[in-house]
């Protein structure tokens, strides 16, 4: 017995996720760095705090005594079995550089699963939806993933940490992947990797490194399409490693990459790391 209603909860997540969507669009032009985490170049922008708050607002003035967990602020425990798992921009380097790959993405968790899930991509005006069991939308058409195709044939999105020498294992996975598959993709949010699979604009993603908040809504929208979204032997997607395709490619893919401990940091000192 869920705590809450997935159909409601995604109403409220989508109205936020739009509202969210055009205050972070109207904010991009001249936005600049704030401040930075990990690293030098993973940046946070005005645009990443403020948004998420006001999501956090909105979310919490509709369901006091919710918990929430965001990219930015972290975790505010709740009483009521209902968790927000929220990415205010994903995709800020794209987001900073003004192009047009970057989502606001809102996931609402019932007793520790994803119920529901929206995906807003303001540039390109996409809306993606999902309710657990419910199927998958984009602006109100059914979702469905492309058939399986072989690996060679496969276009397959990837992303890179932060760090150089997570990089450097990044670098040497990907060079044996590449020549295994039709051709690469980075698009540089997570979000709108997963959303990309479920609507059939590519076959597969794999990406070390990712956190709940990066694939909290997309995971459930692409499995809602037909995608198997995972880690390594068969555990739940997690920041070692998450691999999504479609059954009989996902067998491919993952047969690849666990031999090449791509759900590592190597072990090997590479040149410059
Ligand atoms: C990032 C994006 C990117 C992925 C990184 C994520 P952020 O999220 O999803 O595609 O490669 O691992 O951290 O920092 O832009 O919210
Ligand atoms: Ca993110």
């Amino acid at each position: 017995m869920h705590a809450a209603d997935p159909a409601r909860l995604l109403d409220l997540a989508t109205d936020v996720a739009r509202e969210a969507g055009r205050l972070a669009a109207e904010g991009q032009a001249g936005v600049d760095v704030l401040d930075t985490k990990s690293t030098p170049t993973d940046v946070v922008t005005e645009m990443d705090r403020s948004v998420e708050e006001l999501i956090r607002k909105r979310l919490l003035n509709a369901r006091p005594g919710d918990s929430v967990l965001g990219e930015e602020g972290g975790s505010e425990p709740g009483s009521t079995g209902v968790r927000w798992i929220v990415d205010p921009i994903d995709g800020t380097v794209n987001y900073l550089y003004g192009r047009d790959e970057w989502a606001v993405s809102i996931a609402a968790e019932s007793m520790g699963e994803v119920v529901a899930g929206a995906v807003v991509v303001p540039v390109r005006g996409e809306v993606y939806t999902a309710t657990l069991g419910g199927g998958a939308y984009c602006d109100g058409r059914r979702l469905r993933a492309d058939d399986a195709v072989p690996l060679e044939m496969a276009l397959v999105c990837t992303g890179f940490g932060y760090s150089a020498e997570r990089r450097a294992h990044q670098a040497e996975v990907l060079r044996t992947v590449l020549p295994r598959v039709r051709d690469i993709r980075r698009c540089g949010s997570a979000a709108v990797d997963l959303c990309s699979l479920a609507r059939g604009r590519a076959n597969a993603y794999y990406e070390r490194g990712l956190n709940a908040w990066d694939w909290g809504a997309a995971a459930l929208i692409a499995r809602e399409a037909g995608v198997r979204v995972e880690g390594l032997h068969g555990a739940p997607p997690n920041p070692e490693l998450l691999v999504a395709a479609v059954p009989g490619l996902f067998e491919e893919l993952h047969a690849l990459l666990a031999p090449l401990s791509a759900d590592t940091d190597g072990t090997v000192a590479h040149q410059g790391a």
